[in-house]
């Protein structure tokens, strides 16, 4: 088969001026993009890179492909942004790896993603939506439960998520919400902190999904107010370990296993996804949100998780563009 490869490189992007430091945190390295071309090849498969944007376009009109890896991220700050390529391959009826538009775009929305959640009986923070500084005026901060942390809506990579996203008062989290609607150019979470383990759970392939794993973030200082902010991420060789398998009480074990496969079906996540939780002392595990387009690059946790559980990281890729190829039965023998 000829697979087309999607995907936005950070390296061909313009820094806006005066946007944050982290304005293209999202976006991939030329050495992700080598290991899913090798990881295709290896099947005995041909790649073709097709790029982001308007590149793209040209790209997927002019190249005959069987099946998309896709793996952009989208333009913009728009809560659709993921479900841009996704959009383009279903108009042209081209198969393609992972989520639809839909599901994509539900997810990045993390208050919708939390409502649903909700609605489903899975624990999700207590939180408040602001969408501009009018309704940040019109507030009401009574009965909310600080310390909070404070993120982008829309966004992923910890993105705009630093040390002093974890607030303690009203008057704090009014402050960093005021200067996040400015600079992230999007609505703003203030969301209920929960102080306990952070757990990140791989999930893999289709009817029914299975959880790859679930792997423990720990803060290399300990600490009651870790948060896996973007500097971290960045420097998550020195500043933090991964534990994998998570080592968990079993009944915590279930319940996060039970509240993932739940999400992802009740989402429609196809192929791959990782999704984030914080346990409380309690024992209750809080899902924070659903990424179903997660990193594929070395330093992702999916792949840090995987290469943990004896996969190489092509191996892991392999896996997921072999659930994709289940779906389009059509696709395998082309
Ligand atoms: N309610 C919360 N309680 C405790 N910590 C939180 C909470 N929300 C976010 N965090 C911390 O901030 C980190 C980033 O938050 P979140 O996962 O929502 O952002 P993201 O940008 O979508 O991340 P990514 O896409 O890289 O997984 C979490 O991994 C966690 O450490
Ligand atoms: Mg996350």
């Amino acid at each position: 088969m000829r697979v087309g490869l999607s995907f936005d490189l950070k390296e061909t992007m313009a820094h806006e001026a005066g946007a944050p430091d982290d304005m293209l945190e999202e976006y991939d390295s030329p050495t992700t993009i080598g290991y899913i071309q090798r990881a295709i090849e290896g099947l005995g498969h041909s790649t073709v890179k097709l790029g982001g944007g308007k590149e793209f376009i040209r790209n997927v009109l002019n190249e005959k492909v069987d099946i998309v890896f896709n793996i952009a991220e989208g333009r913009g700050t728009y809560r659709s942004r993921e479900a841009q390529v996704p959009s383009i391959l279903e108009m042209l009826d081209i198969p393609y790896v992972g989520s639809d538009p839909e599901c994509l775009a539900v997810c990045l929305d993390k208050h919708l993603t939390k409502k649903l959640m909700q609605m489903e009986g899975i624990p999700t923070p207590e939180w408040r939506l602001i969408a501009n500084q009018q309704e940040l005026k019109e507030t009401v901060w009574k009965g909310f439960p600080f310390p909070a942390i404070i993120k982008p809506s829309f966004e992923g990579s910890s993105k705009g998520i630093h040390a002093n996203s974890l607030v303690d008062s009203a008057a704090q989290a009014a402050a960093t919400v005021s200067e996040m609607l400015e600079t992230y150019r999007q609505p703003v979470l203030v969301e209920q902190f929960i102080d306990g383990d952070e757990i990140t759970v791989g999930m893999l392939g289709n009817s029914p999904v299975k959880v790859l794993g679930m792997m423990k973030i720990i803060p290399r200082k300990q600490s009651n107010r870790f948060v896996y902010t973007v500097e971290v991420k960045r420097d998550w060789k020195n500043l933090v370990d991964y534990e994998c398998p998570a080592h968990l009480k079993e009944a915590t074990t279930k319940k996060i296993a039970e509240y993932s496969r739940k999400t992802f079906e009740m989402l429609g996540c196809r192929d791959f996804s990782r999704i984030d939780f914080r346990v409380s002392a309690d024992g209750i595990p809080y899902m924070l949100e659903i990424n179903p387009l997660p990193g594929l690059g070395d330093y992702s946790d999916l792949i840090i998780m995987a290469v943990k559980l004896g996969w190489k990281h092509e191996e892991l890729i392999a896996l997921v563009f072999n659930a994709a190829l289940e779906r389009y039965p059509l696709c395998v023998h082309v």
